[in-house]
């Protein structure tokens, strides 16, 4: 088996991906028309033009444009559905996916249609393609302390169909410790933790989230490497860090993929695994970013299966679960 065999052959879990960021302008367009709104574009090939980023925040102020148009439950379920299909090509057997509730409710949409369209399309992606999935509510961290906590009560009486919480938009001056007595209660109430950090970030950060969050993984954590001392403690706890190749790309983290730091990291035994973050902006969905790493890097046999067997290791899967599938590619 060549390598491209190998990436495709591995069951693989993604544990980062927004699922308004797998919007394709395609489904934007078809969308737009269905609910007879208007996008700021004349064609599929003008939005493609504007993914141009240069930063975070250029590339958040389209993302939250593209995602006005999804408006009733079908909507978010088609957008789901899409994703799940991309899932099915790539071999992507686990997903735990982030929504941002305040996206949708900032314009009136209710909390419920957005969570019915997504766990619908949840329930379909399991019976269907034989996917499992998890889905994890993200605050905006531009937004209030006391925003988070309104958004955190509609999510209470679905504690049964959401995993955890997260924390995500623009990373700079919004740091973790903005929204610890949110986290706290979100602990409080059984949620699991996550939390971007290190991005764009610090890695004050990162340790912001671990000391005050007490996430159970770090989402990117690309710039923990700027701390060794952070880094033996990654390594110690074994936390995951859900690193985003192509994300850090076109956001310009890194200036070229060749010095990506994903594979200093595995060789430094960090948990770090692979993840398309907002494939349909950033141009590619998970084995586009296994191949693009694995070519810029030269990543070997060995290397590639750590990362798989990294990302369900570092799942919300159950123990057994995690198992079949470390199994599975250790067969290959
Ligand atoms: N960082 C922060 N917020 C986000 C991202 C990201 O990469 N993608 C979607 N929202
Ligand atoms: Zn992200």
């Amino acid at each position: 088996m060549n390598h491209a065999e190998l990436i495709r052959a591995l069951p693989k879990a993604e544990l980062h991906v927004h699922i308004e960021g797998t919007f394709e302008p395609e489904l934007m367009f078809a969308i737009a028309k269905r609910n007879q709104v208007d996008i700021p574009f004349k064609s599929i090939e003008e939005v493609k033009q504007a993914y141009n980023f240069h930063n975070l925040q250029s590339f958040l102020d389209i993302y939250y444009a593209g995602a006005n148009v999804l408006i009733v439950e079908q909507d978010f379920y088609d957008l789901a559905w899409a994703y799940f299909e991309k899932c099915h090509e790539d071999h992507v057997v686990h997903t735990e996916m982030f929504f941002d509730p305040q996206t949708h409710t900032e314009r009136g949409i209710a909390f419920e249609t957005v969570l019915n369209g997504l766990r619908r399309a949840c329930q379909d992606a399991q019976t269907k393609l034989g996917i499992s999935s998890e889905l994890i509510m993200c605050f905006l961290r531009h937004l209030s302390e006391e925003d988070a906590f309104k958004t955190l009560e509609q999510a209470l009486p679905y504690k049964d169909v959401i995993v955890g919480v997260g924390l995500d938009s623009s990373e700079v001056g919004h740091p973790p410790a903005k929204f610890e007595r949110v986290f706290a209660k979100a602990r409080e109430n059984g949620f699991l933790i996550v939390a971007h950090a290190g991005e764009e970030g610090p890695a004050a950060y990162v340790w912001e989230a671990l000391d005050l969050l007490k996430v159970n993984r770090i989402d990117h954590g690309v710039r923990s490497e700027e701390d060794p001392q952070l880094l033996e403690r990654l390594v110690k706890e074994r936390m995951p860090l859900t690193v985003c190749p192509l994300s850090n790309l076109k956001l310009c983290v890194v200036d070229d993929m060749a010095q990506h730091n994903i594979k200093r990291l595995l060789d430094q035994g960090l948990c770090v695994t692979v993840n398309s973050d907002d494939p349909a902006y950033f141009g590619g969905y998970m084995n586009d970013n296994f191949f693009a790493i694995t070519e810029a890097l030269n990543l070997n046999e060995a290397e590639l299966k750590q990362l798989a067997i990294n990302s369900f290791e570092a799942s919300f899967l159950s123990e057994v679960e995690k198992e079949k599938w470390i199994n599975q590619i250790h067969a290959l």
